[in-house]
C-alpha cells in the first residue's frame, strides 16, 4: 500500500497524542505537531518506536509564522497529505466563562486557537491535500469540534460560552471550506470526539481517549464525498448545527 501522510495539531497530549498513536499503529506517516516538541516526552517515545514515520514539527496554530514554518518542514518530507486533523484547542475558562464575566482578551484567544487557527492551517495545507486526490484515501480535513458548539442543542444559559461560540464558528468555517475544497477533491468535516478523559474533558468524562479516537478513525474510514461539510459525532451520527 502506498504511504499515507497525516498531520495532527496539538499532538503532545490528550486526543492529539492518541490520534498520533493510532495513526502510527495503522501504518501512516504522521506529522506530529505541537507548540513545544522538545518537551513532548510521549511523542519522543513514539518517535523511538516508529522512527521512520514520526515527524515532530513545531506548530502553534495561533501564530501565522509558525504555520508557515511548519508547512515548509512538511513540504521537505512529502508532496501530498491525506489527512489533516485540526485537533488543537483550548477551553477558555470553562465554568468561569459565562455571561456577566466575559473577558474580551480570553474570548479573542479562544477564537484564535479554536476557529481561526484551524482555518488557516487548512488553507495552508490545501495544495498538499489536493495533491493526494488520486490516492485510495479521500484527502480529508477533520476539524475537531464539540457538541457544545451546536446552537440547536444549546437549550439553557451556560458556562463555556467562548468555547461554545468558537466551536460554532469552527463549524461554519468547516461548512464553508467544504465547498471551497470540493473542486480540489478534498473533503472537510467537523467531528466531535464525545466527552473524553483528557486535561480538557476531566477524569469524569465518559470515554477514554483510546475509545474516542478508535471510533472517530472508523467514522473517517467510511467517509465519502456525500459527507462533505457535515457535523458528525464520534459514533458517525449527524449532529444538529
Ligand atoms: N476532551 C473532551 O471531552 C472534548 C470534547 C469535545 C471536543 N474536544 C476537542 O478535542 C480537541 C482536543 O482536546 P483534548 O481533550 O485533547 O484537550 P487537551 O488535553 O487540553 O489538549 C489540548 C491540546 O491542544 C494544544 N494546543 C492548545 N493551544 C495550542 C496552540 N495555540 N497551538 C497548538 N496546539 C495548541 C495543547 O498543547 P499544549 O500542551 O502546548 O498546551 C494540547 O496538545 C480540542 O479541539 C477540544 O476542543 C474535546
Amino acid at each position: 500500500m502506498p504511504d499515507r501522510y497525516a498531520l495532527v495539531t496539538g499532538s503532545n497530549r490528550g486526543l492529539g497524542l492518541e490520534f498520533t498513536r493510532q495513526l502510527l499503529h495503522r501504518g501512516d506517516h504522521v506529522f506530529a505537531t505541537c507548540r513545544q516538541p522538545d518537551a513532548a516526552d510521549a511523542l519522543h517515545t513514539l518517535a523511538q518506536r516508529y522512527p521512520e514515520r514520526v515527524h515532530l514539527v513545531p506548530l502553534d496554530v495561533a501564530d501565522e509564522t509558525s504555520i508557515e514554518e511548519a508547512f515548509r518542514v512538511v513540504e521537505l518530507e512529502t508532496d501530498a497529505l491525506h489527512l489533516l486533523l485540526n485537533n488543537a484547542g483550548i477551553n477558555g475558562g470553562g465554568r468561569a466563562d459565562r455571561f456577566g464575566g466575559l473577558d474580551p482578551d480570553r474570548m479573542a484567544r479562544v477564537f484564535r486557537v479554536n476557529a481561526i487557527g484551524p482555518a488557516l492551517v487548512a488553507q495552508r495545507a490545501t495544495d498538499l491535500l489536493a495533491a493526494a486526490e488520486a490516492s485510495e484515501r479521500l484527502p480529508t480535513v477533520v476539524n475537531v469540534t464539540s457538541a457544545l458548539g451546536s446552537i440547536e442543542q444549546t437549550r439553557s444559559a451556560s458556562a463555556w460560552q467562548s468555547y461554545r461560540a468558537s466551536k460554532a464558528a469552527l463549524n461554519m468555517l468547516t461548512r464553508c471550506m467544504a465547498f471551497d475544497l470540493e473542486s480540489r477533491g478534498v473533503l472537510a468535516v467537523a467531528v466531535t470526539p464525545g466527552w473524553v478523559q483528557t486535561d480538557m474533558g476531566g477524569a469524569g468524562a465518559t470515554l477514554t481517549p483510546e475509545e474516542s479516537v478508535r471510533n472517530v478513525l472508523a467514522v473517517l474510514d467510511d467517509l465519502s464525498l456525500a459527507d462533505r461539510g457535515t457535523f458528525l459525532s464520534w459514533e458517525g451520527q449527524t449532529v444538529p448545527w
